[in-house]
């Protein structure tokens, strides 16, 4: 390191980049030096390796999210994936501290699975619009409104209106739990979006909430037209959080997870994915040769987490997530529930309704 960068570092606050650290990074720096610029190595290198020297002497584990910036993502997670996967190795995890790199529907979910383990999360202001649209009272009404009506809830909820639930979903599993009850109507809450996207693909009918994902509301069909006009062999990804008429001009309409393993398994040569753009970095960073087209629209929710933040909480162990114990018993038997229910289905074949009709 320069005396001039090694003084912008000490001004800026930023951890020194030593030759060793150069070093020792180099490998890591080399999968994915596609995805982060040169320039930008030298302020993530050191906290890389301060916040995996400080993993191991707490006995910590990272979980992140698929949204996760990729020097999270690729540098310091122990365990990445979906929401479905991240609450099933939450259940297992085999640590004393869990560090979440999402947002806090997941801290707390994480929180329900292990009551006796300390659950941080490196931003307390890291929400979701999905869970901040619905309270445990609203769902009370609903339940008041549509007497005996099974309520599925989105994990993307607070643990107040899991507790208020029969059975938990996630984008991933959410036909097969609804028809799990076997039953003719369920409330599903709370994604519209979701909610309308799933009753395309079940007998059951499907009563909506209104809530939506500030992300993938804001995708629209006609922009799905135009990345095929402009490249007309694309391969369309979308998340069902989008609204159904951009699920419809989709190729597949999967969970985070379900969309990365289409692009490691069948490597289109040009592809779009329809959702939270860092997700695209990442699987980039491990997939050569394929080209990606990069809507941006960033969660600023999961946007919140930073390397800076994650070693801040490692180091004071804050912020802690705590559920209140009466609440947690309930809203733990929906996860359960949820997990239970969900046998290990190969997402992506089961999800790609599109290529399956043309099949
Ligand atoms: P999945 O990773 O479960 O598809 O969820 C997407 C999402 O928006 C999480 O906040
Ligand atoms: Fe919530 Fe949407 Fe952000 Fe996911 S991407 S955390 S659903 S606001």
């Amino acid at each position: 390191m320069t005396t001039t960068s090694k003084t912008a570092a000490a001004e800026s606050g930023a951890l020194e980049y030593t030759p060793e650290i150069a070093k020792e990074m180099a490998p890591l720096y080399e999968r994915v030096a596609n995805v982060i610029p040169e320039i930008e190595w030298p302020f993530h290198a050191p906290y890389i390796k301060a916040i995996n020297d400080l993993k191991r002497e707490k006995n910590a584990v990272i979980l992140a999210h698929n949204y996760q910036t990729p020097e999270i993502f690729h540098g310091v997670a122990d365990i990445v994936g979906d929401s479905l996967q991240l609450a099933k190795e939450a259940a297992e995890v085999d640590a004393d501290v869990i560090v979440q790199c999402g947002v806090h529907f997941m801290a707390e979910t994480s929180k329900l699975l292990n009551p006796n383990k300390t659950v941080l999360i490196p931003d307390m202001k890291a929400g979701c619009s999905l869970a901040a649209s619905i309270t445990g009272r609203d769902v009370r009404l609903l339940r008041e409104k549509y007497p005996g009506v099974p309520v599925v809830t989105y994990v993307n909820t607070s643990a107040d209106v899991k507790a208020e639930s029969d059975i938990c979903c996630t984008s991933s599993n959410a036909v097969q739990i609804v028809e799990s009850l076997g039953v003719d109507r369920v409330l599903m809450i709370p994604d519209e979006y979701l909610a309308l996207n799933v009753a395309k693909q079940t007998d059951v009918e499907i009563i909506a909430w209104h809530g939506r994902c500030e992300v993938h509301e804001r995708f629209s069909a006609e922009e799905i037209r135009n990345y095929r006009e402009g490249h007309p062999n694309i391969i369309v990804l979308a998340h069902p959080e989008c609204p159904p008429e951009v699920v419809e001009e989709a190729d597949f309409a999967g969970s985070t997870s379900a969309m990365i393993n289409y692009v490691k398994e069948r490597r289109p040569r040009q592809v779009v994915m329809v959702t939270e753009c860092s997700m695209s970095d990442n699987v980039a960073a491990e997939t050569p040769g394929v080209d990606f087209i990069r809507p941006c629209n960033l969660c600023p929710h999961m946007k919140r987490i930073t390397l800076p933040k994650i070693l801040h909480s490692l180091q004071t162990m804050t912020d802690e997530v705590t559920v209140d114990p009466i609440v947690a018993e309930r809203a733990r038997a929906s996860v359960e529930a949820m997990i239970e229910a969900s046998a290990p289905a190969p997402i992506a074949a089961t999800l790609d309704h599109r290529l399956q009709a043309s099949a």
